[in-house]
């Protein structure tokens, strides 16, 4: 079928006070603030409470939201019985789709409460770190310790206590990775909620979103292009290769950004502070340079740029983290913006329903 009308590029489907993406001057804010500044002055928690209440905590509100974290943070005997259960081979997403869903209660009905998005934030990191232990034939523990959200994260998976420098890049990219805007999951998370659909049901939705690789399954993408890449002497005839199969190039181009994406900007910065001279980093920096002078070539009207995925990708790398869990980190990162617009959804709520353009055949008369 010949489509005219295909992924609602340019229509505004909602007002909103979250998220401020400018594609043009490549600026992206929360609330107020530029986002990269929360990501390298702030902690997870601050830049989550921001996103879900509309302005920074004070001492008070960051101690009391991190007490909760903390307090969500216990996975239940049911949902650890859920989890060894799935088989081993359910892909994590779809793990995370089936958790998440199980964590509704009978009270969880619309409207969606903050409450909420903090047990579901809080549990996330470890569902994920469980799930990827059990698999992997690893013995859960869970740390006692009064940190923050990356650092408990970390430690969930590697079960020891993180470098400092991990810790930081980690929360950097989580902030970053927060919100974007009327981006694909959020958009389903929205959908789902106009419905009056539970919170859970809304995440589910937009975990399924997330995990295609048009979106959030683009990272692990990138690390496959790079490691077929394997040195700088490869960058230009395997892109080339690429591009001439008329391939995608993983980590490059955005629907909204035709400017760098300033995520990846300021997870470049990030990225060089981390690694020095890692040959790794030096490869990733080759290609990015031949990326971008190819797609000039191949695709000169369309102006594409190195998306924040890419950097994501040498961030995930970085920390060691195993790349069958960049993009459940990226949900575990999310989830904050998910559900910051499932709440604002609830306060101004329509049900959505656009409409189709009846391309079929009609009906032969008589
Ligand atoms: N490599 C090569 N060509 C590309 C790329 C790319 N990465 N991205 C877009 N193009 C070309 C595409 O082939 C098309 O060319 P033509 O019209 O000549 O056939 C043109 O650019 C427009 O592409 P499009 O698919 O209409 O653009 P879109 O706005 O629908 O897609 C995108 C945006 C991100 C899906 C796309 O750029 C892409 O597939 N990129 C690679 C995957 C990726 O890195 N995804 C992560 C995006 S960032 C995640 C987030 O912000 O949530």
């Amino acid at each position: 079928m010949k489509a005219k009308v295909t992924g609602l590029e340019g229509i505004v489907a909602a007002d909103t006070e979250i998220g401020y993406v400018n594609g043009a001057e490549g600026k992206l804010v929360y609330r107020g603030y530029w986002a990269k500044d929360l990501a390298i002055r702030h902690t997870f928690e601050e830049a989550a409470y921001l996103l879900w209440y509309g302005e920074l905590p004070d001492d008070s509100a960051l101690r009391s939201l991190r007490e909760q974290l903390k307090a969500h943070r216990i996975l239940q005997p049911e949902l650890k019985r859920l989890l060894d259960a799935m088989p081993k081979g359910t892909p994590m997403m779809n793990v995370l789709m089936a958790a998440v869903a199980s964590l509704a209660e009978e009270d969880s009905e619309w409207p969606p409460k903050a409450e909420q998005a903090i047990r579901l934030t809080a549990q996330l990191p470890a569902i994920i770190a469980y799930r990827y232990r059990k698999v992997n034939g690893l013995p859960w523990l869970e740390p006692n310790e009064d940190c923050g959200h990356a650092d408990y994260y970390l430690q969930l998976l590697f079960g020891h206590r993180p470098a400092e420098a991990h810790v930081r890049a980690l929360n950097a990219y989580m902030i970053l990775a927060m919100e974007h805007g009327l981006n694909a999951s959020t958009f389903a998370a929205r959908v789902v909620s106009s419905t009056e659909s539970d919170l859970y049901a809304a995440v589910c939705a937009a975990i399924g979103a997330m995990k295609g690789p048009l979106h959030g399954g683009a990272p692990s993408g990138v690390i496959k292009l790079l490691e077929d890449i394997g040195e700088k002497e490869r960058a230009e005839p395997h892109m080339r290769g690429n591009l001439e199969k008329g391939e995608r190039l993983m980590g490059f181009g955005h629907r909204i950004y035709k400017t760098p994406d300033p995520r990846a900007e300021a997870l470049r910065d990030v990225t060089a502070a981390l690694s020095g001279d890692d040959p790794w980093l030096g490869l990733a920096r080759h290609a990015e340079r031949t990326a971008i002078r190819l797609l000039a070539e191949y695709k000169p009207e369309r102006k594409l740029h190195t998306n924040v995925e890419f950097y994501a990708a040498a961030v995930m790398r970085a920390v060691q983290m195993p790349p069958q869990l960049f993009t459940p980190t990226f949900t575990a990162a999310r989830v904050v913006g998910w559900t910051a617009h499932i709440l604002e959804q609830a306060q101004i709520n329509r049900i959505y329903r656009p409409q189709s353009v009846y391309v079929g055949a009609m009906p032969v008369e008589g």
